[in-house]
């Protein structure tokens, strides 16, 4: 699994990691074991940073259980949401609960109420109980806002979507990013699967057999991956193996130009 730094961050990831909205909110032994394959083979493959949120009802507490005994081996991404300065003290004590008294790369989540959380958050760095400090958004509309808040030097990473149909950041977020030096991690990368509703065929993916892409959710990760400045891509998926598929995009040969207006033709018809 290819290794980077996470822009100036102090983190180093792998270019493919797991989200796990939806697909860690789950409740039960069965769910639950379920989960915890998904972190075997991520873990296994080197796919070890974890993005969560208190938004996604149990994955916080499910990935901490996943990760008993081996939290040293993974990079965990999670969040504070809420507007409550009070709620977001019960979520950071949560969240560093569930992940063994230390959250990596700590976001707020869709901007809310970012000033007051990035106080609270700096205070956590300051007594090594976070490594770093980011923010996120899933909207285009966000952006201008999303735009201020890395400009104010108080971040160093940001999360924000791309994929072929959602290609806003191109405007002014990816190089305001590279010239802030900020980490990007790539959220949606998939459009929460409905790049998948007409996927393109094996004799569409041929002609990027050589860049190691076998199936369209590698040509998508490869495409993400070979833009410089992304840095991580966090498919989620409720399947082991499907997470070693993901991870097999991770290393280079990278997309030329070429390669990747061509995945954005094909992304742009699914
Ligand atoms: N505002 C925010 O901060 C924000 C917003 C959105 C997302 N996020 C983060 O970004 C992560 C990723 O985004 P997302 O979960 O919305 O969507 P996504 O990763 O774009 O898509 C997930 C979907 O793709 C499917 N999938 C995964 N691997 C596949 C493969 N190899 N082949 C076919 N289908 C595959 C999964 O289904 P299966 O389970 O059936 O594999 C799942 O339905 C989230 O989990 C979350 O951690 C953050």
């Amino acid at each position: 699994m290819g290794e980077r730094p996470l822009g100036s961050s102090g983190l180093v990831v792998p270019a493919v990691g797991v989200g796990t909205w939806r697909t860690f909110d789950v409740r039960g032994e069965a769910a639950e074991a379920n989960a915890r394959a998904v972190v075997d083979a991520a873990v296994g493959v080197g796919a070890t940073l974890f993005d969560s949120s208190p938004m996604y009802g149990e994955a916080e507490r499910v990935l901490g259980r996943a990760l008993s005994g081996r939290r040293s081996s993974a990079t965990v991404a999670t969040k504070v949401w809420t507007s409550s300065p009070s709620e977001a003290r019960r979520q950071i004590d949560a969240a560093l609960a569930f992940f063994g008294g230390r959250v990596d790369l700590y976001q707020v989540h869709n901007l809310v109420n970012w000033r007051d959380h990035l106080t609270a958050l700096e205070r956590l760095r300051d007594q090594g109980r976070v490594r770093a400090i980011g923010a996120t958004h899933y909207s285009a509309s966000a952006f201008p806002e999303l735009e201020a808040v890395m400009r104010t030097g108080r971040i160093t990473t940001i999360q924000v979507p791309y994929n072929p149909a959602q290609r806003e950041v191109e405007a002014r977020i990816l190089p305001l990013a590279e010239e802030l030096g900020l980490g990007v991690v790539v959220m949606r990368p998939f459009g929460e699967g409905r790049l998948f509703r007409r996927a393109p065929s094996d004799a569409d993916l041929q002609p990027l057999r050589a860049y190691g892409v076998t199936t369209w959710a590698q040509a998508l990760l490869k495409w993400i991956l070979s833009d410089a400045r992304c840095h991580v891509a966090i498919p989620a998926t409720s399947k082991p193996l499907r997470v070693l598929e993901n991870a097999a995009a991770a290393s280079p040969p990278w997309l030329g130009p070429a390669e990747r207006a061509y995945v954005t033709r094909l992304g742009e018809a699914a």
